[in-house]
This record gives structure tokens, C-alpha cells and sequence, in this order.
């Protein structure tokens, strides 16, 4: 019957998006896309920070340059986050509601352990970012770190991130928050894709290994900056760490 009346009146667009659950899981996708871009992005502008103080102080400089653009993109990608992490927390609402009781067999044997926790893993690397925004951008943990600057007068970035990274207890806490991220998008990628209609079972298995790729060159990406401080690969200009 309602299926009878949806076809007699078609929802508009945003409301098939945001109110069917097939409409929900392609938001979701296109969503995690952006989030996605970001997080690859972010990483390789991180990974200067291994070349070097002028070169990472040059790369924050040129996008805190982009001064009301800037503003537009943060807006973008706060909004793709905060509808992905919405649909995502409805979806499994309405999962959890549909089977109140927990498959115990076939269903959960076959779905892997990162689909199932998606939620879990996402709401932390949510904690994770809000943590990491209050350590690195807000500066609220460290409000030392907004006096740095280098020789050329510019905002130190590269001296905040090697400092923020001489603490074992830090760089540990971004391990496992990077590992959790690329945990969840080990099944996010592929799951993407599957949303947005490449769901045949002979693309199930490269999209598998294609997320797991995805997920592992992300970990050594993020992984590298921390670990190359706690080495003392990367140290301040006077070599102070
Ligand atoms: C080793 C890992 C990471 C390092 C070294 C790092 C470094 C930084 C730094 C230095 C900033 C401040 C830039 C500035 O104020 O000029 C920043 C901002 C930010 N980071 Fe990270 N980050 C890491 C991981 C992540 C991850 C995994 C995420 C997301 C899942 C993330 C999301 C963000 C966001 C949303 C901002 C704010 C961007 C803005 O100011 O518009 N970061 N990061």
C-alpha cells in the first residue's frame, strides 16, 4: 500500500534522501566520500611535516591564506561529517530496531567484525577529532603552542606538532585513534561503493581488498608522523626534542 502511494506521488529528491533508507545509505556514501577526501588530503599535507619546519610552516601558512574560502570549505566539510554521522547513527538505529533480537548465526558469521562496529569505531574517531581540534586548532590543551613562531615570524605548526608528538602517551592515543579510523573505513570504503550500486558479488571482493589497501596506506600515512618524532626523525630546529 504505501509502496502503491510513494508510486503515485514521487518524494522529491532531498526527501527521498534523507527519509528512505535506500535514500539514507547513498547520502551516507556520498557523505563519507567528502569525509574521505578530507582525511586523505589532511593526510598528505601532514606528511610534510617529514620534509621539514619551512615546508609545513609554508603549507599551514598558504591554507590559513585562503582566509573566507577557507571558512566556505570548513563549512562544507562540517556539514558532510555532520550528516554522516547523523544518517549513520538513524541507519543503526533502524537496524537495531528492526532485529531486536542479535542474529546469532548465518547473518553475523557472514558480516565482518569492522561492519558490525562501524558505529562504535565512528563515534570514537568522532571523540577523537573533537580531542584533536581542542589539541592542534583550538589550542585549548596546549594554549602555549599559539605563541610558537618560526625565524620568519610565521605561526610554528611544525614546532606544535613535533612538541604535541614528544609525549609517548599522545602519540600512543593518536595511534589508536587512527587505527580505529582506518579499521572503519576497512569496511566503509567498499560498503560506499556497494551503497551507490556496484554491489555484485564479483565487485564485492575487490572492493574488499580495494578498502583494505585504502585503510592500510592511510595508517602508514598518519602513522608516520608520530612515530618518526618518537624517533627522533623529526626534532625541533635547534634540536631541542
Ligand atoms: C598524525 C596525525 C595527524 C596530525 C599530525 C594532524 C595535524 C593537524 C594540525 C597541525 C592541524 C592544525 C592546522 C593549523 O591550525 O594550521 C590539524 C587540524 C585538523 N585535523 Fe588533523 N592531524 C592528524 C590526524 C587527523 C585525523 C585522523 C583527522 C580526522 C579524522 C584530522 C582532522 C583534522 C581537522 C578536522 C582539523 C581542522 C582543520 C581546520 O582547521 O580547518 N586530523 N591537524
Amino acid at each position: 500500500m504505501s509502496t502503491l502511494s510513494t508510486l503515485k506521488q514521487p518524494a522529491s529528491l532531498p526527501a527521498h534522501l534523507t527519509q528512505t533508507s535506500v535514500g539514507k545509505k547513498i547520502l551516507t556514501a556520498v557523505t563519507g566520500f567528502i569525509a574521505f577526501g578530507f582525511v586523505f588530503g589532511h593526510m598528505v599535507g601532514n606528511l610534510q611535516v617529514l620534509i621539514g619546519q619551512d615546508q609545513y610552516n609554508t603549507y599551514a601558512e598558504t591554507l590559513q591564506g585562503l582566509g573566507a574560502l577557507l571558512w566556505v570549505i570548513r563549512g562544507f566539510l562540517l556539514l558532510a561529517f555532520g550528516i554522516h554521522i547523523w544518517l549513520g547513527i538513524q541507519l543503526k538505529l533502524e537496524n537495531w530496531a528492526a532485529r531486536p533480537v542479535a542474529y546469532k548465526n548465518e547473518t553475523t558469521q557472514q558480516a565482518s567484525l569492522a561492519s558490525r562496529t562501524m558505529i562504535w569505531t565512528g563515534l570514537i574517531v568522532v571523540s577523537f577529532v573533537i580531542y584533536h581540534l581542542l589539541h592542534f586548532t583550538v589550542r585549548t590543551t596546549n594554549p602555549e603552542y599559539a605563541d610558537l613562531t618560526d625565524s620568519l615570524g610565521r605561526v610554528d605548526v611544525h614546532s606544535m606538532v613535533v612538541l604535541g608528538f614528544s609525549s609517548y602517551l599522545i602519540s600512543a592515543f593518536y595511534l589508536l585513534s587512527v587505527g580505529l579510523l582506518c579499521y572503519h573505513l576497512s569496511h566503509g570504503v567498499a560498503s560506499m561503493f556497494q551503497s551507490l550500486g556496484l554491489n555484485s558479488p564479483k565487485w564485492q571482493k575487490r572492493l574488499d581488498v580495494l578498502a583494505w589497501l585504502a585503510a592500510i596506506v592511510l595508517f602508514a600515512g598518519y602513522a608516520a608522523v608520530p612515530v618518526a618524532v618518537m624517533l627522533k626523525l623529526v626534532s625541533l630546529p635547534g634540536g631541542g626534542i
